[in-house]
Parts: structure tokens; C-alpha cells; sequence
């Protein structure tokens, strides 16, 4: 990467390029160091602890690039780590869950919010806490959908298998009350006409990569670090890397972002 310093975004996969899409549409002229455990995804089903220790070794790996932010776009990683990265890193460090939080409060008009995500996500209540620092008189009702994020890590997003595994995870929140729901999953976001059209156009569906790329723009700001415009820096040359298989994930990152990727394979390891 060049000496211009990047703001690096890590995932468990390919479900944070929904939030480096968001931050290339706010952000044109940041450079983006993406970073995908593909090998090890999904998160979602993982011991807190290997999920710490995994998280902290794609840190520690994008800490040897000069940074101006870091952004967690894995909502599991976030519930576990973003605490303690917060604590520990000399940088803005921005995770998905209270932004995806603040946009559904704003969203909501019955107060009934639905959060879907992976067990460990669902089952930290993460998003209930985050919820109530913003709003007030909410349900919240959680539900963990772990046949998503394979499905989307095999590039199925949009097979009759998907709309199966959506139609029936998602059958008990049919027809609830509820008039909001967090796709509390980087990955979900790739699923999202299929959930739509399984809750149906009364529900609204909450994507937090919008309002993290929002905070991270602020944040940025708040350290006297200047947004790059896209004029200030004509095309900036993003790095996506990859612990799994390369063709794999460039081909999914084109077809979601639009543009070709450059994609670099890296073991993660213990340090
Ligand atoms: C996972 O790795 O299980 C999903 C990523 C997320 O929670 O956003």
C-alpha cells in the first residue's frame, strides 16, 4: 500500500465488504485495507475465546499498515473485542453494533425491533444493551439464524436453497408485531431482498454499514484527520486480503462492490 494511511476494516469473511462499500460510497478517497478470515468464518458459532484470539490476530496484522481508523465490521468480533481494542489501540476503533442500534431506534415506530445475527451475537445481547442506551419502551425479540452466513460465504446469496433457509429460520418473527428489524450480521445485508420479501414492506430492515460509515467519517474528523475527498486522491488502491481462497472471495467482493479488487492471500496466525 502506498504511505497514505488507510483505514482497515476486518471481518470474519466476506459480510464486511457490505460495510467497505458503504465506506468507499462516504468516504471516495480513503484508501480501504480489508482483511477476511475466510478460512475460519463463520464467528458466529465460536468460543468467545477464539473469536478474541482470532479477532486480535487480524489486529495485529493490519496494525503493521499505517492507519487512520479501524473499523470491526463483524458484529460477533464486536461484541466480544470492541471494548477491549477500544482500550488498547492508539486509534478510533469503530464497531457495527450501536450504530446499527441508533439507526433502529430512529426507524422504529411501534418500539417492537427484531435483531437477527449469529448465536454468539444473539446470545451476548449485545444489541439489547445497545438499544436501550438509545431508546426507550423497546421489545427487543433476538434470533440467532446460523444458516445465513454460509450460505453467503458460498456465494448462494440468491439460490432457491437461500430463499428456503430464510423462509423457514425467519418464521416466527413473521407476522409479529415488530415494524424494525437489525440485519445484526455483516453478512445478512446480502441476503436482504430475500429477508425483505419473507417479513414483508411493513418491516423495515436495518443495515448498519451506513451509520458506522457515518461514525467512522465523524471519528476521523474529531482527530483533526481530514476526510480524503475524491478529488484530493483521484482513485485510492485498496487492499483486500484474504486467510482463505482468493478466487472466492474476489469474485464474491466484485460482484457486491462493482469494481475490481485487488485480493492477497494471508495466513492469520498466533503472533
Ligand atoms: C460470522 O462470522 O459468524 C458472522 C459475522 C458477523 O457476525 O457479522
Amino acid at each position: 500500500m502506498s504511505r497514505e494511511r488507510a483505514i482497515a476494516v476486518i471481518d470474519s469473511g466476506v459480510g464486511g465488504l457490505t460495510v467497505a462499500k458503504e465506506v468507499m460510497r462516504q468516504l471516495p478517497g480513503e484508501r480501504i485495507l480489508y482483511v477476511g478470515d475466510n478460512a475460519r468464518c463463520p464467528y458466529g458459532s465460536k468460543s468467545p475465546e477464539d473469536i478474541r484470539a482470532y479477532s486480535f490476530q487480524m489486529i495485529d496484522f493490519v496494525m503493521n499498515t499505517p492507519l487512520k481508523a479501524l473499523v470491526i465490521a463483524c458484529n460477533t468480533a464486536t461484541a466480544v473485542v470492541l471494548e477491549e481494542a477500544k482500550a488498547n489501540l492508539p486509534l478510533p476503533v469503530i464497531g457495527v453494533i450501536d450504530p446499527g442500534a441508533r439507526a433502529a431506534v430512529q426507524a422504529t415506530k411501534s418500539g417492537h425491533i427484531g435483531v437477527i445475527g449469529t448465536e454468539t451475537t444473539i446470545r451476548t445481547k449485545a444489541y439489547e444493551r445497545a438499544l436501550l442506551r438509545v431508546g426507550q419502551d423497546l421489545t427487543v425479540t433476538g434470533m440467532a439464524c446460523p444458516a445465513f452466513v454460509p450460505l453467503v460465504e458460498n456465494h448462494m446469496a440468491d439460490s432457491d436453497e437461500a430463499r428456503r433457509a430464510v423462509r423457514e429460520t425467519l418464521a416466527p418473527l413473521v407476522g409479529q408485531e415488530l415494524d424494525t428489524l437489525i440485519l445484526g450480521c455483516t453478512h445478512y445485508p446480502l441476503l436482504a431482498p430475500i429477508i425483505q420479501e419473507v417479513m414483508g414492506d411493513q418491516v423495515t430492515l436495518i443495515n448498519s454499514a451506513e451509520e458506522t460509515a457515518r461514525e467512522l467519517s465523524q471519528q476521523i474528523a474529531a482527530i483533526g484527520e481530514n476526510a480524503q475527498t475524491a478529488s484530493s486522491i483521484s482513485a485510492p488502491s485498496h487492499l483486500f486480503v484474504t486467510s482463505g481462497e482468493t478466487d472466492r472471495f474476489r469474485s464474491i467482493a466484485e460482484e457486491w462492490l462493482g469494481c475490481h479488487v485487488h485480493v492477497m492471500h494471508h495466513t492469520l496466525e498466533k503472533s
